[in-house]
């Protein structure tokens, strides 16, 4: 039952030190503080004329940047400003709710396709994390009416700008890999869509825990739209860079899969967020785009197999590599390494 609080729940109800769950072990904790770069390798990308004369150069950085750090932010990307203000307003809104309307829909399991929950980590469960989710599923459409109406009619716009920029995006890093333009997503990569809206509240003791443990996203990319707070880092060899918030802009990232089918050009990388110790909660919303067909073989695009550069993965298809993530024995490990 007290799970269903969330951890802003349990820090509204007055707590001020960290329930043992939450205190992560020393392998996590000891690099939480390390030496960071001085200049920023995580590019922002204008997109500005892509759709004309700027395209090759827009592309070329699109690669570069998906070949490096498998990150970068995106400007002048075609979203309203208003778009983004309103959707980080409506997960917000939805977080600072009463706990019971938020309990309403606490579920572990993702029958309707929405669902509440807090704490326990999707990737290995170590520890809990200082952090709420709303997680709905927007493509194949989750039940609308179970959508929470403070942000239902704002997450059906987000839903549909995604879909408008993951299509562009697709279309750049395909081309970054000398592919057909269309080839990413005639593989069906953006039709299937989850959202998670993260809340970060303030933490007491944000030195014992941390808001989302390392890991790498399982998809084809990942969209961010991050506020102002900051705390998502990325490992960069050895070192945690920050993904220093832009304004206006959008955080993308290469997922396993699209690692496995650019047969290992692009890179999916570690990633995490700190705990927040700031007053002020964080609010990032993340959508996960993936194929649909779940029969298909996925591998590495056969024009990017020669006989100077062989298959670095197998194929599989999504219900094996579904399986796999939902396993206990990935332990943290990326998917990358099964296949
Ligand atoms: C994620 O890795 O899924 C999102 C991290 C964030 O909240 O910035
Ligand atoms: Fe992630």
């Amino acid at each position: 039952e007290e799970s269903k609080l969330g951890v802003k729940g349990l820090l509204d109800s007055g707590l001020t030190s960290l329930p043992p769950f939450f205190i992560h072990p020393p392998e996590t904790l000891s690099g939480l503080k390390p030496a960071r770069p001085s200049s920023d390798p995580i590019p922002t990308i204008d997109l500005s004329g892509c759709d004309s004369g700027r395209r090759p150069s827009v592309v070329g950085e699109v690669g570069r940047a998906a070949r490096g750090l498998g990150f970068f932010q995106v400007v002048n990307h075609g979203v309203p400003a208003e778009v983004l203000d309103r959707t980080i307003a409506a997960v917000k809104a939805f977080h600072e709710q009463p706990a019971e309307a938020k309990a309403r829909i606490y579920r572990r399991e993702m029958e309707t396709g929405v669902a509440f929950f807090s704490n326990l980590d999707l990737f290995h469960s170590k520890a809990a994390s200082w952090r709420d989710t709303l997680q709905i599923r927007l493509e194949p459409k989750a039940d609308m009416e179970e959508i929470p109406e403070v942000c239902r009619s704002e997450l059906m716009e987000w839903n549909q700008q995604v879909r408008r920029l993951g299509g562009l995006l697709m279309g750049l890093l395909s081309e970054g890999l000398g592919l057909n333009s269309g080839r990413l997503e005639e593989l069906t990569c953006l039709e299937t869509r989850v959202m998670v809206g993260n809340y970060y509240p303030y933490c007491p003791q944000p030195d014992l825990t941390v808001g989302l443990t390392s890991h790498t996203d399982p998809g084809v990319i990942t969209l961010l739209l991050q506020d102002q707070v900051g705390g998502l880092q990325v490992k960069h060899g050895d070192v945690w860079v920050d993904v220093t918030p832009v304004p206006g802009a959008l955080v993308v990232n290469i997922g396993d899969i699209l690692q496995i089918m650019s047969n290992d050009e692009y890179k999916s990388v570690d990633h995490r967020v700190l705990a927040n110790p700031r007053r002020e909660p964080r609010v990032s919303i993340a959508v996960f785009c993936n194929p649909s067909n779940r029969e298909n073989e996925f591998g590495p695009f056969p024009e990017l197999v020669s006989s100077d550069t062989p298959a670095a993965f197998r194929q599989f298809n999504l219900n094996e590599y579904m399986t796999r993530f939902f396993k206990k024995e990935l332990e943290g490990k990326s998917l990358i390494n099964y296949f």
